[in-house]
């Protein structure tokens, strides 16, 4: 079968030849849809995040996707169900707590492996093979934007995170900020514009304003998004974050998606009082100075709070499918900037300003 990998001293993804997987006991195997692309597969791709699974020469791409459960193997899954994966797996197979206790999301480096990131092989090849309590169902007639779930599901865990740390007092936001305006950043923004109504989505507050920074001139794509969804485009070339309190208003929510790690310390100058600011971006070692005691002073005087978040698991992807069936089409069909096909996937990879989700195909339902 054909699979999309990084290779140990080679640049770039490759088309390669796997043999298609056969599911170990208690595995089903599933037929590959569609794969996303985000900044984290750019990242590991370049080198400045995640691993290959040990011993091997080549990791296999993707970890934003939708199957269609091709031989439940015994397992409770019928064929023809479509589903969305999760990333985390135990390491060598060897659970821990975390996993026991439904919460991988939250275990340490070294307690947990991602697929096609960090260690294990992901999703972008024809066939791949998983345990059935990692597979989370997506309506059928969602099959085309089931990659979508992952992602979505990121922000379903931030958010939960980013409440809970403000549930002790009355905390009633009005304004949201997202730093960041690829898919992650655009996603979010409307998922805090529209709110969705859904018990399982942790989406529900919709803002009554919010805005969307980034680093962009007009015209652009994505500035044309953020003006669709009815957000406030922040240029960061003319108004920097620490000074958007002056030029827009100080901050209920910040959402951090750019991965550039000063703007994790002028999130706490962009909140208002009692807010709350979700980092998600994962950056490289950087040096820079920083005003550490006004940074400390705001975040007590003004009871802020700064909470990190990666990956989600099976109850943020349940409120993501929620969030999937509520955002406004036009929305979906702009975010999509690429499909292309596992033998020529160079378009999914290229990421101009023209990008912003590109997918690999493998089958349709
Ligand atoms: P992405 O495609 O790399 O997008 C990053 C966005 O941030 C782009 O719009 C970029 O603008 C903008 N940006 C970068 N530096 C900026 C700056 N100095 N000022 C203003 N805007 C800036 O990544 P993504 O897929 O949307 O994800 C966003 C970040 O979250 C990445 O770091 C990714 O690794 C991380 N992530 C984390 C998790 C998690 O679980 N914590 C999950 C998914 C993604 P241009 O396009 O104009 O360069
Ligand atoms: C993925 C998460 C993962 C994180 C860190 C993100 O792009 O969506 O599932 O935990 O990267 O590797
Ligand atoms: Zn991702």
């Amino acid at each position: 079968m054909k699979a999309i990998a990084v290779q140990r001293g080679s640049e770039g993804p490759a088309v390669i030849e796997k043999p298609r997987p056969t599911p170990a006991e208690g595995e089903a195997l599933l037929r590959t849809l569609r794969v996303g692309v985000d900044g984290t597969d750019h990242e590991v791709i370049g080198g400045s995040h995640g691993g290959f699974p040990e011993g091997e020469d080549h990791m296999v791409l993707g970890h934003e996707a939708v199957a269609v459960v091709a031989d439940p193997n015994g397992t409770d899954l019928a064929e023809g169900d479509v589903v969305a994966p999760t990333v985390r797996r135990p390491p060598a197979d060897d659970s821990n707590d975390y996993f026991e206790r439904g919460e991988p999301d939250m275990a340490p480096e070294g307690e947990y492996v991602e697929r096609g990131i960090v260690g294990d092989h992901g999703f972008m090849a024809e066939y791949f093979t998983s345990r059935p309590e990692y597979l989370v169902p997506v309506p059928r007639e969602l099959w085309d934007l089931g990659f979508l779930v992952e992602p979505i599901s990121i922000t379903e865990k931030a958010l939960e995170h980013a409440y809970a740390a403000r549930s002790a007092f009355e905390w009633a936001p009005e304004s949201a900020l997202v730093l960041g305006n690829r898919s992650l950043g655009l996603l979010t923004l409307a998922m805090l514009e529209y709110g969705v109504e859904s018990d399982r989505s942790f989406a529900t507050h919709d803002f009554e304003r919010t805005y969307c920074l980034g680093r962009r001139e007009r015209p652009d794509p994505t500035v044309d998004i953020i003006d669709e969804v009815g957000a406030t485009y922040v240029n960061s070339n003319e108004t920097p974050l620490g000074t958007v309190p002056e030029a827009y208003e100080p901050m209920d929510l910040v959402y951090e998606a750019t991965g550039y790690a000063p703007h994790a310390f002028e999130t706490v100058e962009a909140l208002a009082p009692n807010g709350v600011g979700a980092l998600l971006g994962i950056p490289d070692s950087w040096e820079f100075e920083v005003d550490g005691g006004r940074i400390h002073n705001e975040l007590v005087l003004h009871n802020k709070a700064l909470v990190g978040t990666v990956n989600s698991h099976v109850k943020h992807f349940e409120g993501a499918v929620d969030t999937l069936g509520e955002l406004p089409d036009w929305l979906l069909d702009d975010l999509v900037t690429t499909v292309a096909a596992p033998d020529d996937v160079e378009p999914a990879f290229e990421y101009g300003h023209d990008q912003i989700k590109a997918v690999v195909e493998f089958d349709r339902l």
